[in-house]
């Protein structure tokens, strides 16, 4: 067959066009089922409810696995996405578990938003509680065993404030961690708090950025 320029630069467009705009590292082996869940690059899914992992501080990841795996977490049926992932924890081998909190940090995506309303200025004032264990602007304390908030996706965020609040988290007697955070949500007293604070997560997570 002759070669046809303009053929291949058609083709080279579709490509193009269509190559993801995350170049896709290969998985281990032993992490291609995380990948089910949690999406491509770990990204997250709201569909499957599976968080973003990617740049998760290894400490943190650490603790999540072990809480599920005591079922500190996924021990209620209202709550069916924990249950889902307390299940898998559970399966996990020693290598696995070994090896995790270092593969889910490393991995790079970006975040997205999905949060458009709230009043910024009353989320800040909401969020000084906050800051004496997630910091000044939200970048995780490991002494105090506290995340950062920045490099986790909005509409999760906000769906374990509610389960904190609501009893799904931290309402275990050996956990800790989660009662400290359990008892830190009191101070949010209806949606609209929720939906302000939000808002000012997402700024700062949006500063983070530039
Ligand atoms: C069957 C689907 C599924 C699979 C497979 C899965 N996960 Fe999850 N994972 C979830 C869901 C759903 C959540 C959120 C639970 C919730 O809503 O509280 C979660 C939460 C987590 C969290 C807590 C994150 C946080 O910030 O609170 C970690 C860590 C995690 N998964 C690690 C992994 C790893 C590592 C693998 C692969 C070995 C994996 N998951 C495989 C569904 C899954
Ligand atoms: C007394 C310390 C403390 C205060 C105050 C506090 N937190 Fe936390 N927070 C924690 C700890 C510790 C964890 C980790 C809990 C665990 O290991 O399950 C946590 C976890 C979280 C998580 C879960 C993150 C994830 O990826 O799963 C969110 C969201 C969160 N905090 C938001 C807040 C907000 C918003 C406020 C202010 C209203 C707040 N926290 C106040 C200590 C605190």
């Amino acid at each position: 067959m002759k070669f046809n320029k303009q053929l291949f630069s058609a083709c080279f467009l579709f490509a193009a066009a269509f190559a993801p705009t995350e170049a896709a590292e290969p998985v281990p082996e032993e992490f291609g089922s995380c990948t089910v869940c949690h999406g491509v690059q770990l990204k997250g899914n709201p569909g499957t409810g599976a968080p973003r992992l990617s740049g998760l501080q290894t400490w943190y990841v650490e603790n999540q696995l072990e809480s599920f795996r005591m079922g500190w977490r996924g021990n209620h049926s209202a709550d069916y996405t924990a249950e889902e992932m307390r299940a898998v924890a559970s399966g996990l081998s020693a290598k696995q578990l070994k090896k995790a909190p270092s593969y889910v940090n490393e991995t790079v995506s970006s975040l997205s938003f999905t949060h458009t309303d709230g009043d910024v200025d009353k989320g800040k004032a909401l969020f000084a509680s906050c800051s004496a264990c997630h910091g000044a602007t939200g970048g995780g304390n490991e002494a105090l065993a506290a995340p950062s908030l920045l490099v986790q996706s909005d509409w999760y965020l906000e769906k374990q404030i509610n389960d904190f609040r609501n009893g799904l988290r931290g309402a275990e007697k050996d956990d800790a961690s989660g009662q400290l955070m359990a008892a830190s949500v009191a101070t949010l007293k209806t949606d609209d708090d929720i939906n302000n604070l939000m808002a000012y997560i997402v700024h700062l997570q949006q500063q983070e950025m530039k």
